[in-house]
């Protein structure tokens, strides 16, 4: 038994990464699985359910407010959910994963690339947030992250956005980071510029 419910998709095409998909809140295991098929055919993907229930609404951690996190849950659940990759690369036979998240689950997986940096290959980091104020600084060489923020998102500052891209690439990964004019939904140039990204991966 793995540590999250979860969804597990094999790769049709091995060459192709492994994804981690991890939802926004109040989604759950199975509403980023035709995105990842879409952006990366053929990989294996791997898709778990976040833990915490907000109001019935799964998560990958606790906010004491929208926009304002339980930090201590954050690394607490950041690392819970690396041991968990390493729990099904174990029983699928994977590679390290690119993490492909939305919002909270965004959020988490540039947690989980400060705090246990050989958990992912990568990530496409959909409207994320700085995660933790005062993160250690990780050695993220060699591994690409994409980051598609919304100039008019009401959850996320530009001002934050861009924090978080700038901490990344000073912890040397190969950032791309595009800000979008739209909110904090997922638009047609978003699928374009994962499209493009996820086309050089692996
Ligand atoms: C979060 O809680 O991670 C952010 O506020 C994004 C969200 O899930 O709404």
């Amino acid at each position: 038994e793995l540590s999250f419910i979860h969804r597990y998709e094999p790769a049709s095409e091995p060459a192709r990464p492994p994804l981690l998909l991890l939802h926004g809140t109040g989604g759950d295991e199975t509403d980023l699985l035709a995105l990842g098929r879409t952006v990366s055919p053929g990989s294996a993907l791997l898709s778990p359910r976040g833990k915490i229930l907000e109001n019935g609404m799964p998560r990958f951690f606790r906010r004491l407010a929208e926009g304002v996190f339980d930090e201590e849950d954050v690394r607490f659940r950041a690392n819970e959910l690396a041991d968990f990759v390493a729990e099904a690369r174990k029983a699928y036979g994977l590679e390290a994963p690119i993490a492909l998240g939305f919002s909270n689950g965004a959020n988490i997986a540039a947690a989980m690339l400060m705090l246990r940096p050989d958990a992912l290959a990568g990530a496409a980091l959909l409207r994320a947030m700085v995660p933790l104020q005062d993160a250690p600084k990780a050695d993220l060489t060699g591994k690409r992250v994409l980051m598609v923020s919304g100039l008019m998102d009401p959850i996320i500052p530009v001002e934050n956005s861009n924090r978080l891209a700038a901490s990344l690439s000073e912890s040397s990964a190969d950032v791309q980071h595009e800000t979008l004019p739209t909110g904090h939904g997922l638009s047609q140039t978003d699928l374009q510029l994962m499209l493009k990204w996820f086309a050089v991966s692996g």
